[in-house]
């Protein structure tokens, strides 16, 4: 490893203990930890997945930092640190509750800093850098990666709290994407791992586009891929600490949505069956989505759904199938 990856890395080793300690131990984290308690972290929780605060100084970390030997340029780099016009250094993370991200082998390689209040942006992320790539990193892998393997599923995230929460409910196999957004070589990481994926976004408007988007990658990419409802407005953090993890693994993962079902029921959104000619559309656009399942049953399965629906001729449903499937190859 190249010098300044080596700095990098070890920076915020040193910093996410130091944050860590600030959230525990410092009267400025004092705050910041009754928050994550009322939130319904636990002490075991917060140690587990290093939570830290970061002081509201502009220059707690440089001062830090450079007592320790690091160079203000490769810090800058490294996203820690901030540069002004006069060439002045200052902190960049100042009065946020702080998420060391690692990577795959549990080396902290960036931070999301979440604000304590209602300030903007409510979570401001560490730069790309050579450690550190937004599409590539799987949040949490490092510490699900065992129950991943024996369960052969893996649970994906919008959130860090949702993450954390499922965790500490006895749900250890969920992963973030940091946002709503799955990149390719998550999709592909995704399926190295495991086989099978439940998507388990947020339940807003943003939550069910972004679940569309992720579980047409996840699907495309080979995984066996369910999507989890959550009541409107809640995002599983939310549910798990309103109804126990217990209730979240019934109600909310085992009842999940294979990604047919999930995305008939999301087209369905659309249209107004009682009119004829959105019948009809909705109708043709369930077809193309059966006509792309590999399994004859499958096709069957929601063929004899739509049939009994709309009162039509299973063979005529099938034969409009097969022309599509005819047509794909
Ligand atoms: N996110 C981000 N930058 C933002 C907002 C969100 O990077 N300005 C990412 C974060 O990874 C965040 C995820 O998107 O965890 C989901 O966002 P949101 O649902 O708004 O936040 P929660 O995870 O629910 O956070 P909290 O419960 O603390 O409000
Ligand atoms: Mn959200
Ligand atoms: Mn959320
Ligand atoms: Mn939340
Ligand atoms: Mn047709």
């Amino acid at each position: 490893r190249d010098p300044e990856s080596q700095s990098i890395l070890d920076a915020h080793e040193w910093l996410s203990k130091l944050y860590h300690h600030l959230l525990r131990n410092s009267k400025e984290g004092q705050e910041a930890y009754q928050y994550l308690l009322e939130r319904g972290f636990t002490e075991e929780t917060i140690i587990r997945h290093r939570l830290g605060y970061s002081p509201s100084s502009n220059d707690f970390v440089v001062t830090f930092l450079e007592k320790k030997g690091f160079h203000p340029q490769t810090m800058v780099k490294a996203g820690l640190l901030n540069t002004n016009e006069q060439g002045e250094y200052f902190d960049r993370f100042r009065g946020r509750i702080m998420f060391p991200l690692r990577n795959h082998l549990g080396k902290t390689v960036a931070f999301a800093g979440r604000a304590t209040g209602s300030f903007e942006p409510k979570y401001l992320n560490s730069p790309e850098t050579d450690l550190f790539h937004k599409g590539r990193l799987l949040y949490n892998f490092d510490l699900a990666r065992a129950s991943i393997r024996k369960q052969n599923t893996i649970i994906l995230f919008e959130g860090y709290a949702d993450v954390i929460s499922a965790d500490q409910a006895g749900i250890p196999n969920g992963i973030g994407t940091m946002g709503t957004s799955v990149s390719d070589i998550q999709a592909q990481l995704i399926k190295r791992y495991a086989d099978k994926v439940i998507i388990c976004y947020d339940g807003d408007n943003a939550g069910i586009e972004a679940a569309v988007k992720a579980a047409k990658l996840l699907k495309k990419t080979g995984c066996q891929t369910n999507v989890a409802r959550l009541p409107n407005g809640m995002d599983p953090d939310d549910f798990i600490k309103e109804y126990g993890g217990e209730r979240f693994k019934r109600e909310v993962l085992d009842a999940s949505d294979p990604y047919t079902s999930f995305i008939i029921r999301y087209l369905r959104r659309g249209f107004n069956l009682q009119l004829e000619g959105d019948r009809i559309t909705y109708i043709e656009n369930v077809l193309q989505e059966v006509a792309q399942l590999d399994r004859a049953i499958e096709r069957e399965h929601y063929l004899n759904e739509l049939a009994e629906e709309f009162q039509m001729s299973i063979v005529t449903l099938k034969e409009e199938v097969e022309q599509h499937r005819y047509r794909k190859t």
